[in-house]
């Protein structure tokens, strides 16, 4: 490892998510990005100018190079698990964007290769961290809403393929709203209620092609190869209940995003997509209270995720958006599926911890705006 007060970060995927982390780069006080690398060596030129970074490389350098411990995998979900392993057997620490890969075999494998070889493996989502729903583990885990019995969770949206410059990739393996948004839900119920025992789950697919209307490829048809709607429910080993729909196939809807149940109150959760939108709570009988925020990170803070590591790896500490929690919601997001495919509630094989709340004040360092 380098010696320096920052961890040196190479980043593989300079796509559409990359800009966030890039920018947010620059005030998380652990991290700093060192090189950058992509298939499309333009892409990575054109974010390395943007961003100040000062190396673009080949895959293949940026791997190899010894001022890098942690590589930041921004691909697409269909190479997830070959970069993630690719940059483990390197030798290096993977924080990889969601979903950890496609299979419960090529998740288990990166696991276990960052186990075998003493490096750290990190996953989005990092929204968990933030001033919202740190806040709401607080209330939570002090008892303001009594035992927690209950929990639902809706991402209802009509799909990707009226914004993403090419959003192909959501209607692939991998993709689907339970692969691509799922992981944000499944992290933040296991943040405030723990691990899953057990799931049920249905799918269907709304539109078998998708024509997409944003630019540069408006005009073009994709083949959805996946469910598109899924509902499901989740018995959380504490003995809560979850009742979960996660859909690209929703026009409109008034549905909550995350509510959580408990034996003397309700508490409204907000977007799990984001890092500080307003709760709220409502004991029995009373009226809906707004809750000020007690947490600090409640900007656009992505890349929190990433730099906690960074900081627990310089600690020797546990990080929080680790590689057990990424593999329990990967395991998760299939068994919602394998249920609605054999008609049977699917017994989870993974278990994991809750990662431990954060601190109150900002110690990754200070967003320009929170
Ligand atoms: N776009 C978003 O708003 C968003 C939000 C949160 C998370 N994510 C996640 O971030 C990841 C990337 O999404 P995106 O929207 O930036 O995708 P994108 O298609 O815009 O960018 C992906 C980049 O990865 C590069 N790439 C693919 N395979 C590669 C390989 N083997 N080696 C090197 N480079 C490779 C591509 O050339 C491309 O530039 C996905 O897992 C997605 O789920 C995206």
């Amino acid at each position: 490892m380098n010696d320096s007060a920052t961890t040196k970060v190479g980043v593989i995927g300079a796509g559409t998510i990359s800009g966030i982390y890039l920018q947010n780069a620059a005030w998380l006080d652990d991290i700093e990005i060192y090189a950058i690398a992509d298939l499309r060596r333009a892409a990575a030129e054109a974010k390395s100018a943007e961003f100040n970074i000062p190396h673009v490389m080949s895959v293949d350098e940026l791997l190899a190079s010894d001022e890098i411990d942690i590589v930041l995998n921004l691909t697409t979900p269909d190479a997830h698990a070959a970069v993630g392993l690719a940059i483990i057997n390197a030798g290096k620490s993977l924080y990889a964007e969601k979903p950890l890969a496609l299979t419960l075999a090529e998740g288990s494998a990166l696991v276990e290769a960052a186990r075998a070889r003493g490096v750290r493996i990190g996953s989005a989502p990092d929204t968990f961290l933030g001033a919202a729903h740190q806040t709401c583990r607080k209330l939570i885990d002090d008892g303001a809403i009594g035992r927690p019995i209950g929990a639902t969770a809706f991402m209802m949206s009509y799909g990707m393929e009226m914004w993403h410059p090419n959003p192909a990739f959501y209607f692939q393996p991998g993709g689907g709203p339970m692969f691509d948004m799922g992981p944000y839900y499944l992290t933040a119920l296991i943040n405030l209620l723990g691990s899953v025992s057990h799931v049920s789950g249905m799918v269907t697919t709304g539109r078998t092609q998708r024509t997409i209307t944003s630019q540069p490829l408006a005009g073009s048809v994709i083949d959805v190869a996946v469910p598109t709607h899924v509902a499901g429910t989740l018995q959380f080993a504490s003995g809560a209940i979850g009742t979960l729909i996660m859909s690209f196939d929703v026009a409109g809807s008034l549905l909550p995003n995350i509510e959580i149940y408990g034996t003397e109150g309700t508490l409204a959760v907000s977007d799990p997509n984001r890092f500080g939108d307003p709760i709220a709570l409502k004991r029995p009988g009373g009226d809906w209270e707004n809750v000020p925020l007690t947490h600090a990170y409640s900007a656009n803070s992505r890349a929190l995720g990433l730099a906690e590591m960074a900081h627990a790896l310089k600690n020797g500490t546990p990080h929080r958006a680790n590689g057990a929690v990424a593999y329990h919601v990967l395991e998760l997001m299939w068994a919602f599926h394998e249920s609605a495919e054999t008609n049977q509630h699917i017994i989870i094989q993974s278990t994991c911890t809750r990662p431990a709340s954060m601190p109150q004040e900002a110690f990754l360092g200070a967003p320009n705006v929170n």
